[in-house]
């Protein structure tokens, strides 16, 4: 199963329309998860007791781990996301908090250190950018992060067009460039440490 996570809200979503280009280009059968469509829970401290609970009993099947097991399981991951305030929309955060889950997505070494549990070796993450300039450290950086850290997911690759709502922007041109490097970026070996295209 291939899967794309579409953090994306506006019908008009350049980034959307990026990341179904992509989709198209890495060809197969994609399971679609809106962001937008999930109810996330209030994370309280009698939800963190119950997860914490749930998860020690290794009670992975609940419901409540659907979105994680559904994350460890896929094969490929498109990752949809807006450039918002220096970094995404926070249902995409509250999504990474639902699928951080000890025994599924990663678990921890005797010494502590976590250790992915993800089937996927790359992880492709779209985003547009009204501004010339987004930084990667609070969005991008921290994505690419937790997949490496956590989700032993290390090739984490990069779809980023900027400038969109900047006055007089060649925005189909813009969005143009974007998809042609996409060619490039898939079919690039992975390195260690090469995040972008
Ligand atoms: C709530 C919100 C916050 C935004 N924050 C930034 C920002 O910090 N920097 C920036 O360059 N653009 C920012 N933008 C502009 C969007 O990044 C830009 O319009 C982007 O292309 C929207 O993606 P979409 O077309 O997929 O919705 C923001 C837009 C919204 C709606």
């Amino acid at each position: 199963m291939r899967l794309f996570i579409n953090a994306c809200v506006r019908r008009a979503s350049r980034t959307e329309y990026l990341a179904r280009e992509l989709i198209q280009r890495l060809g197969g059968a994609w399971d679609e998860l809106r962001l937008e469509e999930l109810d996330f829970p209030k994370a309280d401290e009698a939800f963190l007791l119950r997860r914490d609970a749930l998860l020690a009993r290794g009670e992975y099947a609940d419901p409540l781990f659907a979105p994680a097991r559904q994350f460890a399981a896929a094969e490929t991951i498109v990752l949809a996301a807006p450039y918002w305030d220096l970094s995404f929309p926070a249902m995409l955060k509250q999504y990474l908090e639902q699928i951080c889950a000890v025994g599924i997505t990663f678990r921890y070494t005797p010494e502590g250190i976590p250790e992915g549990l993800c089937r996927a070796k790359t992880l492709y993450y779209v985003e547009t950018a009204g501004g010339p300039f987004a930084p990667d450290e609070f969005g991008f950086g921290y994505v690419q992060a937790l997949c490496r850290s956590y989700f032993g997911i290390n090739d984490v690759r990069l779809v980023k067009a900027v400038g969109l709502d900047v006055d007089g922007a060649d925005v189909n041109g813009i969005l143009l460039e974007a998809a042609e490097n996409m060619d490039t970026l898939i079919h690039e070996d992975y390195k260690e440490g090469k995040t972008s295209c």
